[in-house]
């Protein structure tokens, strides 16, 4: 029998809100088009941000945003991205596609967008092309509250207040597109460029450093010994790649039974992944006072036939949820340690949650994962114990079942399960271990299709999308769910205030 034990008096942390972050980047038309659309525009917009797209996501409470890249960061120069917009330089995006970038959208246009979205804005600063001069006086440009001649510059541009930045990262990827350096030369670097991110605002700036990629563990080990005491967050890279490798990556929506196995699988990794790198961490930080930030990850799959390659549009099906689902459980599992993750990336690129073409935008089955989990959001995270099949498949296996159990301000018991297996159901006992709560009815949502590679279009919007889940039968010690085969499930447990 499959049996879910929820621990419900064990907390055993709190899950940063931040886990349910997101990443914008200058590429393809994540930033154009998927937010940006000028003040002229017919598509409704609200100062040359679409309505839409933000209502969508003011819907599942995205906690913070990453921007302006991803590669494009350590090509960024901030000075291009101010003042009237047809006065500003056009420059060459020479990562993503070589076309020309006319920096309408900059940083007024992105703090504007983070409060409409009610998010924290995290900003990559560009150390692989930029000087520590200009990282210096962007801060300086939007934080400092007294007269300068940058602060000047700041008014005359429309900002009379300075904003309040939380998250600054000091260069993306610095190993590879970032400048190809070694750990050891980053590290300086490191020291170097976030002595000059000065905290002038009332709450200290949380400094990120670019951390590793997949098992790059020795990066994780040089920078935490010479640069650990610097910073407050280290990040960490890792994609679910399809197909066969990255130069032979597979279909976004035609894979069978094998392929979407292996995906899964792939995403798995994250955990040992996770295990790894914190370990490291530990030894050099016990107390967990830098934060592990995962600030890309998700599916990567061939672009959509016909799109230009370099613009990474992909469809995303029942099976990016799953990935989605088990990802979203594996960092709540480790949230002692990360407390900040970013989905690559949040519109019209990789495993993104809407879609657009011209006016229209559809949300995808990786949005509904998000509007489903954000009952975890700064919650504490419960202890539980999980004994369930495998779900086996050529002779390998991986854990069917995978999940998260969290207990909210209003006491509610939030569980999320994702049922991996392609073509089986699922029954899961659910027992409620608690002295202090009990258990008085039960509210959930499901995610599930057909077919794994079930998709929206724009001609059948909501062909994913949650139903009310209804198949939950009470027994003396708890209940019993049937969980469909891939899907993803939002339980609450409603304990009324004793
Ligand atoms: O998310 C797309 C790209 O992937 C980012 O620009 C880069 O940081 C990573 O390699």
């Amino acid at each position: 029998m499959n049996r879910l034990i929820i621990n419900a008096d064990r907390k055993k942390g709190k899950i940063d809100r931040n886990i349910y972050g997101h990443f914008a980047e200058h590429l393809g038309r994540c930033i154009y088009e998927g937010f940006w659309v000028g003040e002229e525009s017919p598509i409704p917009n609200t100062r040359g941000i679409r309505k839409d797209v933000v209502e969508a996501l003011r819907k599942i409470r995205v906690p913070v945003l990453r921007w302006p890249g991803g590669c494009f960061a350590d090509q960024y120069h901030w000075q291009d991205g101010i003042g009237p917009r047809e006065k500003r330089k056009q420059t060459l995006n020479s990562y993503w596609g070589g076309i020309m970038e006319n920096n309408h959208f900059g940083t007024h246009e992105f703090m504007d967008l983070c409060a409409q979205l009610g998010a924290e804005p995290y900003i990559c600063g560009n150390v692989g092309s930029g000087s520590v001069y200009e990282m210096e006086q962007w801060i300086e440009y939007m934080t400092f509250d007294g007269e300068t001649p940058l602060t000047s510059l700041r008014k005359e541009n429309g900002r009379e207040k300075p904003w309040e930045l939380k998250y600054f990262g000091i260069g993306n990827e610095s190993w590879g597109c970032g400048g190809n350096m070694r750990p050891e030369y980053y590290a300086d670097l490191y020291r170097r460029y976030q002595t000059y991110v000065k905290s002038y605002g009332e709450e200290k700036i949380f400094k990120i450093a670019c951390g590793s990629h997949d098992d790059y563990y020795h990066w994780t080990e040089v920078l935490m010994a010479q640069a650990g005491k610097y910073m407050d967050g280290l990040s960490l890279h890792y994609y679910t790649v399809s197909g066969k490798s990255w130069k032979e990556k597979g279909s976004a929506t035609e894979f069978g039974q094998e392929e979407y196995f292996r995906c899964l699988q792939k995403a798995l990794v994250m955990d040992r992944l996770i295990t790894e790198h914190s370990g490291i961490m530990d030894k050099y930080d016990p107390e967990k006072k830098v934060a592990l930030i995962v600030d890309e990850w998700g599916a990567w799959h061939q672009a959509e036939p016909g799109t230009n390659p370099r613009f990474l549009y992909q469809q995303n099906t029942l099976r990016d949820a799953l990935i989605a689902g088990v990802s979203l459980n594996i960092f709540n599992s480790h949230c002692a340690r990360v407390r900040m993750a970013n989905l690559a990336q949040i519109v019209n690129v990789l495993q993104a949650l809407i879609l657009t073409r011209g006016g229209e935008m559809l949300l995808t089955p990786t949005y509904h994962v998000f509007d489903l989990y954000q009952v975890h959001q700064d919650a504490d995270l419960l202890d539980f114990q999980l004994d369930c099949g495998d779900y086996e498949l050529n002779g390998e296996k991986i854990p069917a079942l995978s999940a998260s159990v969290s207990r909210d301000e209003a006491g509610r018991v939030n569980v999320t399960l994702c049922n991996l297996h392609a073509s089986a159901r699922i029954n899961l006992e659910i027992l409620f271990n608690s002295a202090e709560l009990k258990l008085e009815r039960v509210e959930g949502r499901v995610l599930t299709a057909d077919q794994v590679n079930a998709h929206n279009t724009f001609e059948e919007l909501d062909k994913v999308k949650p139903e009310v889940f209804e198949s939950v039968q009470f027994n003396e010690k708890g209940f019993l769910a049937t969980l469909p085969a891939a899907s993803v499930l939002q339980l609450s447990l409603v304990c009324p205030k004793q």
